[in-house]
């Protein structure tokens, strides 16, 4: 298996999981490339300690330019606050490596228009982070839905659902904050995730009227005083698409204050013969809709591991998000290997600019209290 280098710029949250999950590469079965972590930049000293457990890991940097002149690295992977996003991804660019930038790809639609501008540019390999269509249960949905099981389609709906923010002492973070998460605010953290497989699907907005809402306005800052809390809790977009002869009402919810959703990825396409229904609150199981006769009835079924590239771990097993966000880099390296083929691939940057697009329409749409089109 040919060694690919790997840097990561921004060693949180997700700057962890990816470590990880090129820590467990053997997993995969047939992968033509293995990425290998070489170098890691946080501006954080303490963030950068975690990392000297990944023994192949021999550059730490507080600074990104210092990474980027490391000729060792093909690839690096930017998980860093949304206001960072355009300046790191445009320098990793121009530094000649391939890029796997987080979403939502730019703090704004004219952010993400200019990366694009920069990808074009420079020629370079470049997808999305949105890991969730990876997993067994979205991947089914997408054979159904092109099985042409669904008939005349009715309605979709998508979303993503967070819960933790209904605790009002939670202290407030950048993704709470308008100056680093966005004047889109829960559409930039949840969106990408919540549009993903509709749009893949072929489902584009035409129109959009958006309730957006600021529920909790202020939070605890580190020193214990409150901080504005500035950004939209939840958003829930009415939007509309064209289909054959007639429009279809599709739902997308993104939501940080959704009781009881720890993390909760959702799809549910319904049509005239048939539907199709898929929650990670459910992890296993998929519901599809049938008519037999008379009868109209939905059932479920438990599904397996198996998602777009095949792995040793047994048929029967449970994956988690561990699994499908590890299925999303193997996409991004079979792809840039050119032998992932007609499989599943990652979130292209003009999706990405499809999101802001449909987000920058919603904020409109909030401010003038009206349906706008798209
Ligand atoms: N795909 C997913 O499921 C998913 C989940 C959570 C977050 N995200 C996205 O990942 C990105 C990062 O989110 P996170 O949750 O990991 O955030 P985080 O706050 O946990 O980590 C961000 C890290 O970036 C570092 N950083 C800030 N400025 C930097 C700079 N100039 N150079 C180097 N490092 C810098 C910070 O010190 C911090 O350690 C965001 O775009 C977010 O939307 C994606």
């Amino acid at each position: 298996m040919k060694e690919v280098n790997v840097g990561i710029i921004g060693g949180g949250l997700m700057g962890r999981e990816a470590a990880s999950a090129f820590s467990r590469w053997c997993v995969f079965n047939d992968m033509p490339v293995k990425p290998v972590l070489k170098a890691v930049c946080d501006l954080d000293e303490n963030v950068l300690e975690w990392y000297k457990k990944v023994a192949t890991v021999t550059q730490f940097t507080t600074v990104a330019s210092e990474l980027l002149k490391n000729k060792e690295i093909e690839v690096v992977y930017v998980a860093v606050p949304h206001h960072l996003h355009e300046e790191l991804y445009k320098q990793v660019l121009a530094s000649g490596k391939d890029l796997i930038a987080e979403k939502p790809f730019g703090i704004d639609l004219k952010s993400c228009r200019n990366i694009i501008d920069k990808v074009k540019e420079s020629k370079r390999f470049v997808r999305c982070s949105s890991e969730f269509p990876f997993l067994p249960g979205p991947q089914k949905v997408i054979e159904y839905v092109r099985s042409n099981k669904v008939g005349k389609l009715l309605e979709v709906k998508s979303g993503f659902h967070h819960s933790s923010d209904v605790n009002t002492k939670k202290p407030i973070n950048w993704k709470r904050m308008v100056a680093y998460c966005g004047e889109v605010g829960v559409m930039g953290d949840l969106g990408m995730h919540a549009v993903h497989l509709p749009f893949r699907l072929g489902y584009y907005p035409i129109s959009v009227y958006a309730d957006l809402q600021n529920i909790i306005k202020k939070r605890p800052g580190a020193d214990g005083t409150m901080k504005a809390c500035d950004t939209w809790d939840n958003a829930i977009l009415h939007t509309r698409i064209e289909k054959e002869d007639h429009t279809v009402p599709m739902t997308i919810e993104m939501k940080r204050i959704a009781p009881t959703e720890t993390n909760t990825w959702y799809i549910e396409i319904l049509g005239t013969k048939g539907g199709v229904k898929y929650s990670t609150k459910e992890p296993k199981t998929l519901w599809t809709f049938a008519i037999e006769g008379v009868t109209q009835r939905w059932q479920k079924e438990d599904l397996g591991f198996k998602s777009v590239l095949d792995t040793i771990t047994g048929g029967i097993f449970e994956p988690g998000f561990p699994d499908c966000f590890q299925q999303m880099l193997g996409a991004y390296f079979a792809e840039r290997a050119g032998s992932l083929g007609e499989r599943f691939h990652c979130a292209t940057p003009e999706e990405a600019l499809l999101s802001h697009q449909l987000f920058d329409a919603a904020l409109r749409s909030e401010k003038e209290n009206k349906v706008v089109n798209l």
